[in-house]
């Protein structure tokens, strides 16, 4: 039972207590054009949008983390409770151990106690879809009473740990099976190595209904890996690859503009979150960054999230923009070696 349970306990620990960020995502080679004039009032900026048919007080997207122990299930409740405050959309991390086993589920199923109006997000790995098709999927939306389900791609972890699923056959044909007939939106989400232009198309070719980029330069699996090594030869190769990904400025560039886009992996800031919405973002996601204050206390964790807020609020009001449509449309200035990568597509 617990071996998937336990590993979602020290991923946690790992993540909270250990240095996990390795890169550069690309957002210090973004710069938003200020604007002088902004012509607007900050207090009465509209940081409101639309994601998947939902409302949602600002884009910032709370990005699956946790759930699968029963020590988890209080960071769950406290990421739902924000995210229901606040009105943010909000996933849970892999229900996996939940589906093998039911007892699990609570430290899920309390996020909906908690945010009974939330945009919630399931989710599930693209392997265990492959191997337990669309009931395990329906079973995951169920148990927390899902307004969408990601199916995560984390190939680059898979190879590094020692338990991990490497035989990746399959896993395209799966989410097309699955997007034929579910009820439920689909995102398929990377979790730290990015998604290429090649790959987002072949995705929403299946029909998946949104993509999260996942990007490189916000927390490492390789990193968390490393972390976890029994011995020295794993440990090298986790080593090797810190440093493999696409950064998420650049898989944003990629993949926007040809459907719903979240940005995720190492938005470290309300400008963050406003730069990835004029490179074409919706919504923008973060993880990391809220994991300490979700660990410590309902008011850790609404001091991180309203920070994120108020420092996009004046990112908003220094480009003159009223509301999410009008960051959309401002200009940014791209150099260094996020320039030179984007060229080079
Ligand atoms: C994650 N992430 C993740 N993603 C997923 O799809 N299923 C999961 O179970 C988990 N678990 C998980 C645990 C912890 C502790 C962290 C920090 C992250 C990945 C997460 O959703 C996100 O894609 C990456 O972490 C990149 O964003 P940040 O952390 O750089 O903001």
């Amino acid at each position: 039972k617990t071996q998937t349970s336990s590993r979602k306990l020290d991923h946690l620990l790992i993540c909270r207590d250990h240095q996990v960020e390795v890169g550069n995502t690309g957002f210090s080679d973004v710069r938003l054009v200020h604007e002088a004039l902004p012509e607007c009032d900050l207090g009465a900026i509209s940081m409101k949008t639309r994601f998947l048919g939902a409302d949602l007080s600002a884009p910032l997207f709370i990005a699956a983390m946790t759930g699968g122990h029963p020590e988890t299930e209080e960071v769950n409740r406290r990421l739902a409770r924000a995210a229901e405050r606040l009105g943010l959309g909000m996933g849970v991390g892999s229900q996996r151990a939940a589906l093998e086993h039911p007892d699990l589920s609570a430290s899920f199923s309390a996020v909906r106690e908690e945010a009974p109006h939330a945009f919630l997000c399931a989710n599930l790995g693209a392997v265990q879809l492959r191997d337990h098709g669309a009931e395990w999927a329906e079973r995951a939306v169920e148990m927390i009473d899902a307004d969408a389900l990601c199916i995560h791609l984390n190939f680059l972890q898979e190879a590094i740990q020692p338990e991990g699923d490497r035989d990746a056959r399959g896993c395209l044909a799966a989410i097309a099976d699955l997007c034929s007939g579910f009820r439920t939106p689909v995102i398929v989400k990377e979790t730290g190595a990015g998604i290429s232009r090649e790959t987002a198309r072949l995705l929403r070719g299946a029909g998946a209904d949104a993509i999260d980029i996942g990007g490189f330069g916000g927390t490492s699996w390789a990193a968390v890996e490393i972390q976890r090594a029994e011995d020295e030869r794993q440990k090298a190769l986790g080593e090797r690859f810190l440093d493999w990904g696409i950064p998420t400025v650049v898989s944003l560039m990629e993949v926007a503009g040809d459907g719903p886009v979240i940005a995720t992996g190492g938005v470290r800031s309300g400008i963050d979150t406003a730069k990835a919405i004029a490179l074409g973002a919706d919504l923008a996601g973060m993880a990391l960054p809220l994991l300490p204050a979700a660990m410590e206390s309902d008011k850790a964790l609404e001091r991180a999230v309203g920070a994120v807020l108020s420092e996009l609020r004046s990112a908003m009001f220094l480009t003159g923009s009223a509301s999410i449509d009008g960051l959309r449309k401002s200009r940014t200035y791209i150099t260094g070696t996020t320039r030179e990568m984007i060229q080079n597509k």
